[in-house]
């Protein structure tokens, strides 16, 4: 079995499952596997908060040395390339490495040259698999099942990596997946659904970041526009089902894609995901880097 994690599709259900499982059983023991003397290091070439600092605070708890890097000041700067510099890393006896990059399937060219491990932070529109994760492991705390689950993906489908790896494992998982959004985000990869009847219907509401640079997106509304004809307002909240939850890999734009009241309102599990994704990250360093 390879210990890289790069794209949930590599993984069958019952991997999946049992990394879900593994994560909520940290979350609730507070019990972590001791991986003291192992050296991890976090390569992300692409900003990033949540999943940066998340993999820090897991191999921190998880008694691991973290080395983290900044592009701005490394030899890259002096023309260094991205294999070089992931070859410096691995040449240097690290555990594991964790990448976040802008291009899709950075990994590739590396995949047969490098020792340690590899954890996929993002990719291009590619793949987020831990950020996945952690949007399972928060669908099922609530709902203790995938089956039958319909989850609606509103906004900025088409260049979302959460969306894309989302669709695949969530319709393996058993879950209807319609997406919503103005023209330029559909594609017929996915089927779509009027926003309105979308959040209505579905169980598990996950809105997408608007990215400021859609320009043609801009072209034809204000923020306050998209607001109003696709952003989760609180009243489209209130039509949503009784039981629903709310979702959201963020960061957000408060007011854009959904409104600031929204953020934390009783359906809200946006900051739950952040605290799973410790957890989830946990369980993917582990499976990376234990014998
Ligand atoms: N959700 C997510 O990937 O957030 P960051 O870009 O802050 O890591």
């Amino acid at each position: 079995m390879s210990k890289n994690l790069l794209a949930l599709s590599d993984l069958g259900v019952q991997e999946i499952q049992s990394m879900l499982e593994e994560a909520q059983f940290f979350r609730e023991t507070g019990l972590y596997p001791r991986l003291e003397g192992k050296v991890a290091c976090n390569l992300f070439f692409e900003s990033s908060t949540r999943t940066q600092y998340s993999f820090c605070v897991a191999q921190n708890k998880m008694g691991m040395r973290v080395v983290s890097f900044d592009p701005a000041s490394s030899s890259m700067n002096k023309g260094e390339t991205f294999y070089d510099t992931v070859k410096v890393f691995d040449s240097l006896g690290v555990d594991v490495m964790v990448i976040r990059h802008q291009e899709n399937e950075y990994y590739r060219e590396l995949l047969g040259h490098i020792r340690a491990p590899l954890v996929n932070g993002g990719d291009g529109t590619g793949n987020h698999p831990t950020q996945s994760l952690l949007d399972l492991l928060t669908i099922r705390q609530e709902f203790g099942r995938f089956e039958g689950l319909k989850v609606s993906i509103i906004g900025d489908v088409r260049y979302s990596r959460v969306a894309r790896t989302n669709y695949e494992v969530m319709r393996r998982l058993g879950m209807e997946v319609v997406i919503a959004g103005p023209e330029e985000f559909l594609t017929p990869e996915y089927p779509d659904e009027d926003v309105d009847k979308a959040i209505a219907t579905s169980d598990v509401v996950m809105m997408l970041r608007i990215q400021k640079e859609r320009q043609t997106l801009w072209q034809r509304f204000t923020e306050e526009q998209y607001h109003s004809a696709y952003g989760l307002t609180a009243e489209r909240v209130n039509k949503m089902k009784e039981k629903a939850i709310i979702l959201h890999p963020a960061p957000f734009n408060r007011g854009v894609e959904i409104a600031s009241e929204v953020v934390e309102c009783d359906k809200s599990r946006i900051f739950r995901q952040m605290e799973n994704g410790v957890f989830v990250r946990m369980a993917a360093i582990r499976r990376a880097v234990e014998d």
